[in-house]
This record gives C-alpha cells, sequence and structure tokens, in this order.
C-alpha cells in the first residue's frame, strides 16, 4: 500500500498512469472502514488496473458539530485493513488543509431537486458539501470508474447527477449495501454504538423489510404509517423518516405507478446517533 498525504504528490505519482491511459478505479470514504468499504475496493480491484481510496472526513458535509467532532477516525487501523486486502492499494489521506487549501467552504450545486429529498430537507447543505469533496477528488485522482455504496443511495444518485452536470468523465458504480449478520447497514457510525444498541439496531432493516412485504398490497401512505407505528413502539429508536420514494427522482410516492422503482428510505436516531438505510421495494 503507499500512502499519500498530499494532493500534489499524488497527482504526480498518478500523471504517468493516465498519460498510458491506464485504468484508475477510485473509493472515496471518510475513513472507519467497514466490510463494506473494502468490498467496493474488491470490486475496483477487480475492474481497474489502479485503486486509488481516499480517506478523509469532509468537515463541510456535516450540518452537526457533534457529529462531525465524534465521527470516528481510526487511520492507522484503516490502513491496515487496506494493506491486509491488497498491497498495491494507494491511498489518499489528506488534511483538510492540502484539500481546500485554506478555503474550507462548499460550492453550491443544483442536482435538479434531488438535493430537496429527504437527506437533503434533515442536513441542510450536506449535499453541497458531498458535491464539493467530491468533484474536487475527482480532479485530483482522474479515475475511470468510482465505487459509491447503496446505503447512502441519495448520495449516489447525486454523484451521478453531478458528473452528468459537469461533465465529468468517470463512470459511477453503485454497489449493494453491506449488512452485518444481524442485518443491521454497516456503516462508520455503528462504531458509535454501545453492545446494547448494535445488537437492538437490527430492527431498522427487520421493519424495512416488513414495509417491503406490506408494499406489494398496501399503499405507500399506509406503509409509512405502519413504520411510523413499529418506531413509536421502540423506545431506543427515534424516527426521523420514512419515505418510499422513486429511485430516479427521489420524489415520494403518491400513487404506486408500474413503470418505476421505488424504494424505502429511512433515518433514524439512536442515542443522538444517525442511521440510514434502504432497501428496494422491486
Ligand atoms: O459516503 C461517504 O463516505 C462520503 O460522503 C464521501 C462520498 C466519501 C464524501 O465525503
Amino acid at each position: 500500500m503507499s500512502l499519500f498525504v498530499k494532493q500534489n504528490e499524488l497527482k504526480t505519482f498518478l500523471t504517468p498512469y493516465l498519460s498510458q491511459k491506464k485504468k484508475i478505479g477510485f473509493v472515496p470514504t471518510m475513513g472507519a472502514l467497514h466490510q463494506g468499504h473494502l468490498s467496493l475496493m474488491e470490486q475496483s480491484l477487480s475492474d481497474n488496473e489502479i485503486t486509488v481510496v481516499s480517506i478523509f472526513v469532509n468537515p463541510t458535509q456535516f450540518n452537526n458539530k457533534e457529529d462531525l467532532e465524534k465521527y470516528p477516525r481510526t487511520l492507522e487501523a484503516d490502513l491496515k485493513k487496506v494493506e491486509s486486502l491488497n498491497k498495491n492499494i494507494i491511498v489518499y489521506a489528506p488534511s483538510v488543509e492540502d484539500i481546500y487549501e485554506g478555503k474550507t467552504e462548499s460550492g453550491h450545486f443544483d442536482y435538479d431537486g434531488l438535493e430537496f429529498q429527504m437527506e437533503g430537507k434533515h442536513r441542510p447543505g450536506h449535499f453541497d458539501g458531498v458535491g464539493t469533496i467530491v468533484k474536487k477528488l475527482f480532479e485530483i485522482v482522474q479515475p475511470a470508474n468510482a465505487y459509491f455504496g447503496e446505503k447512502d443511495f441519495q448520495q449516489l444518485q447525486i454523484v451521478k447527477k453531478l458528473v452528468e452536470k459537469y461533465k465529468i468523465p468517470v463512470n459511477v458504480i453503485g454497489c449493494d449495501i453491506y449488512r452485518e449478520e444481524s442485518g443491521l447497514a454497516m456503516s462508520s457510525r455503528n462504531e458509535r454504538l454501545t453492545a446494547e444498541e448494535r445488537k437492538e439496531a437490527s430492527v431498522i432493516y427487520k421493519i424495512i423489510k416488513e414495509a417491503k412485504q406490506l408494499f406489494g398490497t398496501k399503499s405507500a401512505k399506509e406503509v409509512t404509517d405502519w413504520v411510523t407505528k413499529q418506531f413509536a413502539k421502540q423506545k431506543m429508536f427515534e424516527l426521523e423518516y420514512f419515505e418510499i420514494a422513486d429511485e430516479q427522482t427521489l420524489l415520494t410516492c403518491k400513487r404506486k405507478s408500474n413503470n418505476k422503482n421505488y424504494r424505502g428510505f429511512i433515518a433514524v436516531f439512536v442515542n443522538n446517533i444517525r442511521l440510514i438505510d434502504n432497501i428496494s421495494l422491486k
């Protein structure tokens, strides 16, 4: 594994590969790496000649100061995981200064309305921060393929829109959600849960799986009301939202249509720790 902390050094290193038209695969992360991240790296290793992984907790995408401060930072352990997965992976783990060059601010992005739904409503400015960092990282790494987990499905759609709007020549590839044995979607934030919270959090997937079954016969509103009722019974969890939305537009489903693909999206608080998940309702 090679580690770069300066964008200029990484760019110099990648230049000959880019001139030889070698295919670069890119996995952007905020660290606290888990099996889900490693599966994205495996996908990239099998599709590309070079794999670059970034590890950077991006301050501009956090709308909550405490969430940013408490976000797990485990660089040493992360590097060991990458090294044991594959010695050829290139890691870019910059400082805020290196990547933002003295101007730690988000740009403003128009994602044709995708940014106003769900996470966008509840985390103001979040997708401006994501667009800012992902665009910068794409400019530095110049990947042919970039890999994003479907746990952040809205982010995945937003990044696809970003590359379309800015004509960035990269293939954005969505990869399946990786789950713990209990069904809990893998997330770096799971690190902040106590053992009991982590065990109990399996209820999130259990409920959305049942919601999927119900959606076969019930309306989106009936299913949403049912999910809301289930969480009202849960002492440890506070439901922020459950929405059934069109996968492409992310607009809330008012009336089911046969030619649309829907997904159930959920955000839940466990003791101030925010967990998200989603499920295809096909
Ligand atoms: O999904 C994440 O970990 C982050 O939002 C990303 C894409 C690395 C940008 O900071």
